[in-house]
């Protein structure tokens, strides 16, 4: 029997030494962390034993979408990358102009030694806000007064499609902040001064994330490509400053910031967070970006919180006064608190240099290190991010989808409060008769899709007009509710003898606040900005008016309130103004009930439900209801 032979070998000894090549080649190739067979701790550990320093440290920096680069995220094994606010790759970019972008700084992220993927996060606080012809859902002021949080996984699931739709895949959202002051800037993005119901509101984790109690996997968690990474902030006590001053001191006993601010981290954690970002604000004077005592001893080894801890947008430079005095310090004193993952929107290459000589120094140990890596590296695994980097476009068609503002109208249904309906009980205004000769809608609200949908939207201070996103003003919702024999008059700020001369059935006066965002936003005085204030008097001065309030938290009305028929608190809606006209013309009823107590004068601030000497013009869960017209 002749055997096959090639050159000096014989077959079988040749099918021998390609099959052992083959199997050398696949071990090689074969490495655990790759599997996701296998379990997470093995997973994990096999890929942090192979990290350098340098990669280690590359994972707890996050850059801004400025500075970032497929070279850029090689070269420094970049982590994570945001955009901040108005941070976009283009104006009024499309879904596959961010997809693009998100894809182009993965492969980046890719093409290093170990092929981590990277996280890109956004503000997503009331939908998908920076992005163009994205819902743009209530803000949380008007959200804490529906109480109703199966709505709130709604919209989260909603709002992660939407950011899915432009390939990122992290949300610094919910906002968990008791806001205890309406002084404080940031009040809007807060669901209410009662705890019970911001931590009622944490469902939208579930529906940002998925839902951990439908699996045995446990949390942190995240369900994949239709789901984001969410991030509960800010950690501990942002809400409570003293008079509202934003980024400043939470002046309270140990007592009272568990009762108060704390809950609905615990909830958080609960409903699988990946994510928690830490505030600004100081607690009794300490800095809690240097807070190792709450980060790491309740945050993590109390309350065991298995994701990673974020800082705020150079928060780390804010430990000092003034800010970056001594960044060396800075790094030490956030990354020894349990800070794991630094947003770093300015000179990331100083915090790398810095933190890779702290390591090496052995002034931060290696041991906070790779926690914080081995907690970054956890929300990876579990979301899938290994398995599925890149983005593509099935989800472009959701951005913005019918669907999703037909649901952004039914949260701004419920998110009305009205406050006054008739000058006499007998004689409601409201619900408003749709067929009447000849209306007025008057007010600098009333037409403003920008001032509508407030701070965080398209920009991050917010803006005016209507050519920043596709929506529905409060005037074009009336144009489109009355009856089409109903002539629909609008004037900005009509004189009395306008008013008067034109003989108007009835008047809808829209004002209140403009845009704002943080700080930008503290107030010491509340007041409606002019001409808000003359609007209301020259009309309801002469004709039956309702007059809706726009603002990010109670105002300064009570010397108007007299001179109103009604009064409707419509916060901040964001672009669905077809949910304000919906119940003012008694499509549906008014159902809100104030998460906010409406104060009588500033004078009284802070004063919140439950306080000795309470007040209010308007008390904490008070809200008068109609009925649909149909049931009438
Ligand atoms: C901001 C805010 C924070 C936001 C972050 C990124 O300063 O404090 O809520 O998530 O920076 O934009």
């Amino acid at each position: 029997m002749r055997v096959a032979t090639m050159g000096r070998f014989s077959m079988p000894v040749m099918c021998f030494a390609v099959l052992c090549l083959w199997t050398a080649v696949a071990e090689a190739e074969y490495v655990k962390y790759k599997d996701p067979k296998q379990p997470l701790s093995v997973r994990i550990r096999d890929l942090l034993g192979r990290m350098t320093l340098e990669e280690k440290i590359g994972q707890m920096t996050q850059i801004e979408r400025k500075d970032a680069s497929r070279d850029v995220m090689k070269k420094y094994f970049i982590g994570s990358v945001l955009s901040g606010g108005g941070s976009v790759p283009a104006p009024k970019a499309t879904a596959e102009t961010w997809m693009n972008m998100v894809n182009d700084l993965q492969k980046g992220a890719l093409s290093t030694r170990l092929g981590i993927p990277m996280i890109y996060g956004i503000d997503a606080v009331h939908g998908h806000n920076n992005v163009y012809k994205a819902t743009i859902f209530p803000h949380n002021v008007g959200l804490g007064v529906t109480r109703d949080p199966a709505l709130l996984k709604r919209i989260g699931a909603a709002t992660a499609l939407e950011i899915r739709a432009t390939g990122i895949q992290y949300a610094f959202a919910p906002c968990i902040a008791v806001c205890r002051d309406p002084r404080w800037g940031r009040c809007y993005e807060s669901y209410s001064e009662d705890h019970k119901i911001v931590q009622a509101m944490t469902e939208i984790i579930p529906g940002l994330q998925g839902d951990p109690t439908a699996t045995r996997k446990g949390v942190p968690f995240v369900a994949g490509k239709t789901k984001v990474a969410a991030c509960a902030k800010h950690f501990v006590g942002d809400g409570g400053t003293v008079k509202g001053i934003d980024e400043n001191n939470t002046v309270i006993n140990f007592n009272g910031l568990l009762s108060i601010h704390m809950p609905a981290y615990l909830d958080s954690i609960q409903k699988g967070v990946a994510t928690v970002m830490v505030s600004y604000s100081s607690w009794n004077g300490k800095k809690m970006h240097a807070n190792r005592d709450l980060v790491t001893g309740f945050l993590k080894n109390k309350l065991k919180f298995r994701g990673f801890v974020i800082s705020d947008w150079q928060g780390i430079d804010r430990i000092t006064d003034p800010p970056h005095a001594n960044y060396s310090y800075s790094v030490q004193a956030g990354v020894l608190a349990g800070i794991d993952m630094v947003m770093l929107p300015e000179n990331f290459t100083d915090f790398v240099d810095d933190l890779t000589f702290q390591a090496k120094n052995n002034i931060i140990p290696m041991s906070r290190i790779d926690d914080a890596v081995k907690r970054i590296l956890r929300v990876k695994f579990i979301m899938g991010l290994f398995e599925n980097p890149m983005a593509d476009l099935s989800l472009a068609n959701q951005l913005g989808s019918q669907e999703h503002r037909e649901l952004a109208r039914e949260a701004v249904r419920k998110s009305l409060v009205l406050l006054k309906n008739g000058k006499s009980t007998n004689k409601p205004l409201l619900p408003l008769p749709k067929k009447a000769p000849k209306i007025l809608v008057a007010g600098s609200h009333a037409d403003n899709l920008g001032d509508q949908c407030g701070g965080w939207t398209i920009e991050w201070q917010g803006l005016q007009g209507n050519d920043l996103t596709v929506g529905t003003t409060i005037l074009t919702a009336v144009k489109k509710t009355v009856d089409p024999s109903t002539q629909v008059i609008y004037m900005e700020n009509p004189d009395t003898n306008f008013v008067k001369s034109n003989k108007f059935s009835y008047a809808i006066v829209v004002v209140g606040e403009t845009p704002y965002t943080e700080f930008f936003g503290d107030s010491l005085n509340l007041t409606i900005p002019e001409p808000g204030p003359s609007t209301i008097k020259n009309v309801c001065g002469a004709v039956k008016c309702v007059v809706v309030i726009i603002s990010g938290r109670p105002v300064v009305v009570e010397p108007y309130v007299a001179q109103m028929d009604a009064l409707v608190a419509a916060w901040l809606p964001g672009t669905e103004g077809q949910g304000v006209t919906d119940v003012l013309f008694g499509d549906y009823g008014f159902t809100g009930k104030l998460a906010h107590t409406w104060f009588k004068s500033v004078d009284q601030l802070p004063m919140n439900v439950g306080d000795p000497h309470y007040d209010p013009l308007f008390p904490f869960g008070f809200g008068l209801t109609t009925k649909p017209r149909r049931e009438v």
